[in-house]
């Protein structure tokens, strides 16, 4: 099946149990999932009830939509995500974050754990996502061009909105809450990368590295939707130091961090909300 038909089938499986139209989309990354605690709950959509919905195998991954209203917002969240590394094509990888755009939300923040790749990063830290390396991975774009989305060669000087930025940054000071600032790599994992690999990105402009998060970016650019991303760094990545890096060391740190980065996200979208 085309991705496009797929997309319709499957906006028209959620439009049958829902006519909600999110202002906001959410995608929370590993470990970030319990966020959707906040949400005033309207209607849950488990992923496995949309026909042709690719469903997430990676642990720490619930697999579900969760639609309502956070800081006053009207949101749709993912609670989960699939990855390039789980065998789907990439159109399937970005089909979720294109169907939120067709379901009506014209913001789409980004989140996910990711390794730091340059020292001035630190366990727990928050990234706000100012530009992404793409490059390593498929383009979820190769194939035809789904016109009705967007044009062929979309732009991408400008992936993460900049007034989009400046609203999380506000609201991270107004918080206190400390945020960094920098690129995101996303490569195709599984493997965490070997320290050469790191040593690389980090002179390619790299400051975090991750499986997820830049191709959804890209489809949502496509189609117009204006992205805004924040990483939670739970490790610096491998080589850095001189532990062995597992994907339990990934998940306590985003785990241990989920307070501050549930205070940002809920205020930076009570603000963005505000702003549309
Ligand atoms: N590398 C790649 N992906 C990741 C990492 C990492 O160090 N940490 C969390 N996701």
């Amino acid at each position: 099946m085309q991705p496009m038909e797929k997309l319709e089938r499957c906006l028209a499986a959620v439009r049958q149990k829902t006519d909600f139209v999110p202002e906001v989309a959410l995608v929370l990354g590993s470990g970030l999932g319990d966020y959707a605690k906040e949400v005033d709950v309207e209607t849950v959509i488990p992923y496995a009830e949309i026909d042709g919905f690719p469903v997430s195998t990676a642990p720490g991954h619930a697999g579900r939509f969760v639609l309502g209203t956070a800081g006053g917002v009207k949101v749709a969240v993912m609670q989960g995500r699939v990855h390039y590394y789980e065998g789907y094509p990439m159109t399937d990888v970005v089909l979720p974050a294109r169907l939120l755009g067709r379901m009506g939300a014209k913001v789409l923040f980004l989140t996910n754990a990711a390794g730091g790749a340059n020292y001035t990063m630190a366990p727990g830290d928050l990234m706000l996502i100012r530009d992404q390396i793409t490059c390593f991975v498929p383009s979820p774009l190769i194939g035809p061009n789904p016109d009705a989305l967007g044009p062929r060669f979309p732009d991408m000087s400008r992936v993460y909105d900049e007034a989009l930025a400046a609203i999380v940054r506000d609201t991270a000071a107004r918080c206190a809450i400390p945020l960094k600032e920098g690129v995101y790599c996303q490569l195709t994992g599984p493997q965490f990368e070997s320290p050469a690999e790191v040593r690389m990105l980090r002179m390619l402009g790299a400051d975090a590295v991750g499986m997820s998060t830049a191709v959804e970016a890209v489809a949502a650019r496509h189609m117009g939707q204006r992205v805004v991303g924040v990483s939670c760094i739970s490790n610096l990545a491998c080589g850095m130091t001189n532990a062995p890096l597992t994907s339990e060391e990934v998940n306590e740190t985003a785990a241990r961090v989920a307070g501050r980065f549930t205070r940002l996200v809920t205020e930076s979208i009570r603000a963005i909300g505000a702003s549309l």
